[in-house]
């Protein structure tokens, strides 16, 4: 847990996250989670994945945004991102970060772009989903969500296993009959409000879990699971299994370039599953993230950052 707060707060801090930024895409580290800096390197990504069977969820990586203009751009990048799916004949959808929209600045300008790209995902056959960020941001999340589900009807979200209220959330989301990805949790919370251990959040997982698969589906949710836990898509295996749910209630997510090994599994057993592909040029948060829930990556950026660094000693 140390080292996980430990990496989460150099995330913050713009001199070590740019020294990343300026060498990971260059020397090929940040590529092992992010597809590259264009929608082309992501099409790129995405189009073996799509031969393969996977759906994709391309998410254009970029948080926090302090102005309308940026906003907008965002907006006019997931529309983009739908044109590019749809040329690519790729199955998939795109997933939105609500902060990325203006969720800072105004959070009926966050709902109005919203909108906008569930309206066209609709016009295309298609679905969107919307990230969870931070719990700061939890409440406009869930109201943001529960607006374009209510008006457009091909809305997804994300709820966090490490939070406490979740549970309350799932029960609130589910007459909406909405599509819920489930996941851990990757930002740094109190414990006030969020479980504090590995075991809590997982034991808070399986009972969510559990409860998302239900019998017949009773759940009335479409059950998205996003974990590369081996023990907790053992339970969701279970799960399927014993209440005997079909390929329409369900599907595994995983994220681009983590346990590619389980993904070739779960394909290979007959499950749904889609891969989630960041890329973007802001993608050192998003990377950061990654390298805080097993500190062990982190080595390999260590590694290659020393072996620049020592190469540029001997130019020098
Ligand atoms: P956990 O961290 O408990 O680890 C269990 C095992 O998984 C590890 O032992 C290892 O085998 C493997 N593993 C996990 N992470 C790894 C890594 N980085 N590298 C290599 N192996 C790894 N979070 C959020 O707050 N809001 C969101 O909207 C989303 N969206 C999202 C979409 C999708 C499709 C996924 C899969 C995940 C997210 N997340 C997220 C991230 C999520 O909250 C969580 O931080 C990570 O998935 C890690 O938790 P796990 O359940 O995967 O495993």
């Amino acid at each position: 847990m140390l080292m996980r707060d430990f990496i989460l707060w150099l995330s913050t801090k713009k001199r070590v996250t740019s020294a990343i930024a300026r060498r990971g895409m260059k020397q090929g580290f940040a590529r092992r989670f992010v597809a590259g800096e264009t929608l082309a390197e992501a099409i790129a990504a995405a189009q073996p994945l799509g031969r393969a069977g996977y759906g994709v969820i391309l998410n254009h990586l970029g948080e926090n945004v302090s102005t309308r203009e940026q906003a907008e751009a965002a907006r006019s990048s997931y529309i983009a991102m739908l044109a590019a799916l749809e040329k690519a004949k790729l199955a998939g959808n795109i997933s939105l970060k609500p902060t990325q929209l203006g969720l800072d600045l105004n959070q009926d300008l966050c709902l109005a772009l919203s909108i906008e790209i569930a309206e066209e995902a609709k016009r295309l056959g298609r679905t969107i989903e919307i990230d969870m960020e931070a719990s700061a941001y939890t409440d406009r999340t869930l109201a943001i969500f529960s607006a374009v589900q209510r008006r457009v009807g091909n809305a997804g979200i994300a709820l966090q296993a490490y939070l406490r209220r979740s549970e309350a959330d799932l029960d609130r989301l589910a007459p909406l009959g909405p599509k819920i990805r489930l996941v851990k949790g990757a930002y740094r919370e109190s414990k006030i409000i969020a479980f504090p251990s590995k075991p809590e959040v997982d034991a808070n997982y399986r009972q969510l879990l559990t409860r998302m698969l239900g019998p017949e589906n009773k759940s009335g949710i479409f059950a998205a699971i996003g974990t590369h836990d081996p023990e907790m898509i053992d339970h969701a295996r279970h799960l399927i299994n014993e209440n005997d749910l079909k390929r329409t209630h369900y599907e595994f997510q995983m994220i681009y370039g983590i346990r590619r090994d389980l993904q070739r599994q779960l394909l290979a057993e007959g499950h749904p599953i889609h891969i989630y592909i960041p890329f973007g040029a802001d993608w050192c948060p998003y990377f950061m993230r990654r390298l805080a829930e097993r500190p062990a990556n982190s080595w390999f950026v260590l590694r290659s950052l020393l072996a620049e660094s020592k190469a540029e000693e001997k130019d020098a």
